[in-house]
């Protein structure tokens, strides 16, 4: 570890351990009638801090329904959901806003920086909209981990898409943020862009201590990952540590005969 991030380690929140965010109980259910379709199944569940979770699951398992109801970008139809202390299920729609604003970052499959601003603008934004000041020790740290200290000028249009996605992450961790979830966050990268971003995300949790829940089909993302979570028909039905993407790979071929996607 370095020097820097020995100081930000003894400066970081609430430190390594702990329950950044839970689940209690969590059903989410999708229309009436007919077409109602129970995406979230009683799940429980925990996600540690300063660890980074994968959740893994065929296609229409309630994986992106999990991540945005433990993100508060939905609502649950019934049960609790937590980030750090506060009960987020409780919360109108202005202190939700302000939760996530303050406690949460986002990844997502699209890079969604602003093609005008460039690099450090785009890392920045959040915090500029919010009216709040960077700290700019732990900015340089951010910025030194992600590895773009000469590219901080450039616009979006003037990076790969690796390095896009490497600035969309020190966007998200710039804040501080409680937690980041991502959603197939490596999805629209090819393999070795996203082994970066992927080296990037797992770097923050060793050096920054940042708590990371990300969704994912690739048996190789979730190899970076501290522990996977499988879902399947909207439940948790399984979980592994300190993965493989063999073990990974094995474990996704018993869902709905091979299917793994
Ligand atoms: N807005 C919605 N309205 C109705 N049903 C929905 C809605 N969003 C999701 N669902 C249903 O809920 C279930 C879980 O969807 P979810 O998007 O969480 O799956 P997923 O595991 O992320 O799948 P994928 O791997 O394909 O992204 C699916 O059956 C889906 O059709
Ligand atoms: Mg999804």
């Amino acid at each position: 570890m370095s020097t820097a991030s020995a100081i930000l380690r003894s400066v970081t929140p609430g430190g390594p351990s702990g329950i950044a965010a839970s689940a209690r109980e969590v059903t989410k259910a999708y229309g009436v009638g007919e077409t109602r379709v129970t995406a979230l199944n009683r799940v429980d569940v925990d996600i540690h801090r300063g660890q980074f979770t994968a959740i893994m699951g065929p296609s229409g398992s309630g994986k992106s329904t999990l991540m945005h109801c433990l993100a508060g970008l939905d609502t649950v139809s019934t049960g609790h959901i937590r980030i750090g202390d506060t009960e987020i299920t409780d919360l109108n729609d202005k202190q939700l806003t302000q939760l996530r604003r303050d406690k949460i970052g986002f990844i997502f499959q699209a890079f969604n920086l602003l093609p005008t601003l460039n690099a450090i603008e785009n890392i920045t934004l959040p915090m500029d909209i919010a009216g709040r000041k960077a700290d700019q020790a732990w900015l340089d740290q951010v910025v030194s981990t992600v590895g773009l200290a000469d590219r901080l000028k450039h616009r979006p249009a003037q990076l790969s898409g690796g390095q896009q996605q490497r600035v969309a992450v020190a966007r998200a961790l710039a804040s501080r943020p409680e937690i980041i979830f991502g959603d197939e966050p490596t999805g629209n990268l090819d393999s070795r862009s996203g082994a970066e971003v992927l080296d990037f995300l797992r770097r923050s949790v060793n050096e920054l201590q940042q708590t990371i829940v990300m969704v994912t089909h690739d048996p190789n993302a979730a190899s970076y990952a501290d522990r996977v979570l499988f879902l399947a028909d909207g439940r948790i039905v399984d979980e592994m540590h300190n993965p493989t993407a063999d073990a990974v790979l094995d474990r996704m071929r018993r869902f709905d005969g091979k299917r793994t996607s």
